[in-house]
């Protein structure tokens, strides 16, 4: 009867000073394992004289139940502060906010190129693409201008080192194209596209109408109706007299300025007007190189500056922002 005291004393003591779960399966397969002492202690009661027999075997019953018990209680508290050392340690704030995910967007130069081809769409303007790398003969002579033209001028041209091949100056040789494509039938196009001068690239968006009697007129309401919708419905339009090579009369149309509406400030520089594009009636020799007879076709194509468009509207000042790739000017838009 001594040994189970000082047996369950001995155990209840191992028990107490197990840590760890390791040491807890430790001491259950020393004290409850096939070896284990206390089967081995119930199984002496048949040695035990048989007037103690039955305390004996009581005595040992309570002992195996009593560590069972300190076993389970002890493994339970174990599992308790196993959890709570884990949670503190691998510790989650679910009230933080989460990583913004960044957003890509289109560039300020497609979003606006969009608007202005899906305003000339409105007007039953179809898009015509047309090639970047040009040949003198389409973006100049074609145009009217002669080897040793002044107005060639006018464009400072990126020449490749292939004699007469250039990179387009503007979106007029594009003209060229749509007339020998669609001759004898009307025409009424839009041409936007990258253009390149020596010193910067920038977009431009070519109108050509083509068909018999178009005139002034139909250039001006055009023209109106576009500046109306790009930039409020109260602006007004007026044109000048100018000069190019591939249009005749040659016209330069101004809108009213959008920051003091005709009084004269800085972007206007005092004029109270902004020029948004040139313009024109085809030239005759244009339309005949075109396909097209003049005198009973005519037809009257504009050309604007996308990013002096955007600049307009914006109010930016200097036109490398456009292709400097800082995400400072780009998300602004
Ligand atoms: N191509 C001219 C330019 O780049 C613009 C223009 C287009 C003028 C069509 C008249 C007609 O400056």
């Amino acid at each position: 009867m001594s040994d189970l005291d000082e047996l369950e004393k001995q155990a209840l003591a191992e028990l107490n000073s197990s840590s760890d779960e390791t040491g807890l399966r430790a001491w259950h397969s020393k004290y409850f394992g096939k070896h284990g002492a206390i089967p081995a202690a119930v199984k002496k009661v048949s040695e035990v004289p048989p007037a103690e027999r039955r305390a004996y075997g009581q005595e040992a019953n309570r002992i195996k139940e009593g560590l069972i018990k300190a076993y389970e209680e002890r493994q339970q508290k174990q599992s308790e502060t196993q959890l709570a050392r884990e949670l503190q340690s691998d510790a989650l704030d679910v009230t933080l906010p989460g990583r913004p995910i960044r957003r890509g967007r289109l560039h300020v130069a497609t979003q606006d190129m969009r608007r202005i081809t899906a305003i000339f769409a409105d007007m039953g303007f179809q898009v015509y693409r047309s090639r970047e790398v040009e040949d003198d003969l389409t973006n100049f002579e074609l145009l009217n201008m002669p080897p040793h033209h002044p107005a060639r001028d006018m464009w400072d041209t990126f020449h490749t080192t292939t004699g007469g091949v250039l990179l387009r100056t503007h979106t007029s040789p594009g003209q060229i194209h749509v007339m020998r494509e669609c001759c004898p039938k009307p025409i009424r196009v839009i041409l936007p596209a990258i253009t390149t001068r020596s010193e910067i690239m920038f977009q431009q968006v070519e109108g050509l109408a083509v068909g018999r009697n178009v005139s002034m007129t139909d250039l001006k309401g055009t023209i109106t109706a576009f500046a109306r919708r790009m930039f409020g419905n109260d602006r007004r339009v007026r044109i000048r007299s100018s000069y190019f090579p591939f249009t005749e009369p040659s016209i330069e149309v101004d809108m009213d300025c959008l920051v003091c509406a005709g009084k004269g400030c800085s972007l206007c520089k005092g004029t109270g007007w902004l020029e948004i594009m040139g313009a024109g009636m085809v030239h005759p020799v244009v339309l005949k190189n075109g396909g097209y007879d003049p005198s009973r076709f005519s037809g009257f194509a504009f050309g604007m500056g996308v990013q002096r468009i955007s600049m307009l509207l914006y109010g930016i000042d200097d036109i490398r922002y456009f292709w400097a790739n800082d995400l400072r000017f780009l998300n602004q838009f």
